[in-house]
């Protein structure tokens, strides 16, 4: 049986891929960047343009736009959006004219909706990171679980213990944080970046029901 294809946009070095991959998908990766780690076909190019030209060649869609402007900007107390660019509206028009069911993941306080949340401790994962998922199928999700035990040192020289580990830290050694969020092929940036695998891998299962019932 042939396995469906699901076009991941703004692909970064396949986070996201690896799950849906897991799942049962064959994927193909977009991204404006070349993506050296990246573990399955890749297009080098924008998004939109791409998913306007060959989205209704897909059985799925995913899309992570870029979210520095719902984080960083918005812990210095700004409006949201402000010099830097709102992909997310944009990429909603785009996925949705494909026709295809289709899957927009974000930050926390970023414009999705109707998304459902879901976080690394309710996969079994050392992190707690939060990411929004807005589709146009209904996903399910489970609650999170962040009373682990205390067991991980804090990456400042703080000596309470941490009950998940911190990505995106240099004091933190590369392998544990990989180790956290379920992936071993990436660098630090491309790591901080990402969701974790374990993300997709559960909607990517939901993804599938939808189409095998749709069938
Ligand atoms: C948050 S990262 C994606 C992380 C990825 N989903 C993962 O789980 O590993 C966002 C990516 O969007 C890419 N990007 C930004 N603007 C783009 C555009 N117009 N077209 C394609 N990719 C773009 C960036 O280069 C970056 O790699």
């Amino acid at each position: 049986m042939t396995r469906p294809r699901l076009l991941d946009l703004f692909c970064g070095a396949g986070g996201a891929a690896v799950g849906y991959h897991q799942a049962g998908f064959d994927i193909v990766g977009v991204d404006i960047e070349l993506q050296p780690h990246y573990p399955f076909e890749f297009m080098l190019g924008d998004a939109l343009e791409i998913v306007a030209r060959m989205g209704p060649e897909f059985d799925a869609i995913h899309a992570s736009p870029p979210c520095q402007a719902f984080t960083a900007y918005r812990r210095r107390g700004n409006e949201v959006g402000d010099g830097y660019p709102d992909l997310i509206e944009a990429t909603r028009e785009f996925v949705v004219d494909s026709g295809r069911p289709y899957v927009i993941e974000n930050v926390p306080g970023s414009p999705l909706r109707n998304h459902i949340q879901l976080c690394g401790t309710s996969f079994g994962l050392d992190v707690r990171r939060h990411r929004w998922f807005e589709s146009n199928i209904a996903m399910l999700a489970p609650p999170c679980n962040h009373n682990q035990p205390r067991r991980f040192p804090q990456a400042t020289n703080r000596e309470n213990m941490r009950r998940t580990v911190e990505i995106g830290v240099w004091r933190i050694p590369l392998d544990v944080q990989q180790q956290a969020m379920g992936i071993d092929w990436m660098t630090l940036p491309e790591l901080t970046e990402a969701i974790p695998p374990a993300f997709t891998e559960y909607i990517g299962t939901q993804l599938l029901a939808y189409l095998e019932a749709a069938a």
